[in-house]
């Protein structure tokens, strides 16, 4: 048996995010962020093919992001209320991380698993900045799947995509939390 770890198992069972909306100054700095990068990078990854990189957005790329919201696409005879609404995410924003699904030819390791890798580190470095006692949301918003807007404002190459945007911040007001689902409910126990 391996040894116990209460603490980790507990953060686990009652870890939760805090709206990005919420989150405020400071964010970590270079030096407590790497270990956050670290700690998400440390995940299943099948074939070692690291099929997921970082992009570190700072204030002037949230403005830089924001400001490519109107211009994408997507954004083509589309609502007002949307296309600001996609803006605020960025604009509210004092510090996130892009996950970078990046898609490896393999012949043995399918798409979809390079997929869930990148899934993971998303989930990965959200409970890392939990951890630390950041306030962290996964979000990713309309323009992160429009080919045009990662390729002006983030530089995506063509097997890469967004799997998240993982905002890290000062937590604010902490809202109640959301209904979980019953485990009971979703669990088959097949014993033959
Ligand atoms: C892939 C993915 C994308 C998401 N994108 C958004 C989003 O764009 N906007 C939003 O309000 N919530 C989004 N969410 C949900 C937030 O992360 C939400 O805060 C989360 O469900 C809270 O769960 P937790 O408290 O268990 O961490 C997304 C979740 C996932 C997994």
């Amino acid at each position: 048996m391996p040894a116990p770890c209460p603490e980790a198992l507990n953060f686990l069972l009652t870890r939760r995010s805090r709206p990005a909306k919420t989150l405020g100054l400071p964010v970590p700095d270079r030096e407590a962020l790497m270990p956050l990068l670290t700690a998400a990078a440390r995940t299943p990854d099948h074939g070692k093919l690291v099929p997921w990189r970082f992009v570190v957005l700072q204030r002037a790329a949230l403005d830089r992001l924001s400001a490519a919201v109107p211009r994408c696409d997507a954004a083509e005879g589309m609502d007002e209320k949307a296309i600001a609404k996609a803006q605020k995410q960025f604009d509210d924003a004092n510090l996130a991380v892009a996950v970078i699904e990046v898609q490896r030819p393999s012949p043995k390791i399918p798409a979809i698993e390079q997929t869930y890798s990148a899934g993971a580190v998303c989930l990965a470095l959200l409970n890392a900045a939990l951890a630390s006692g950041w306030g962290a949301n996964w979000l990713t918003g309309w323009p992160s799947h429009d080919r045009s807007f990662v390729q002006d404002a983030l530089d995506l190459d063509q097997n890469e995509r967004v799997a998240g945007f993982i905002h890290i911040g000062t937590e604010g007001e902490t809202p109640p939390d959301r209904p979980r689902p019953d485990v009971e409910t979703l669990t088959t126990w097949a014993d033959a």
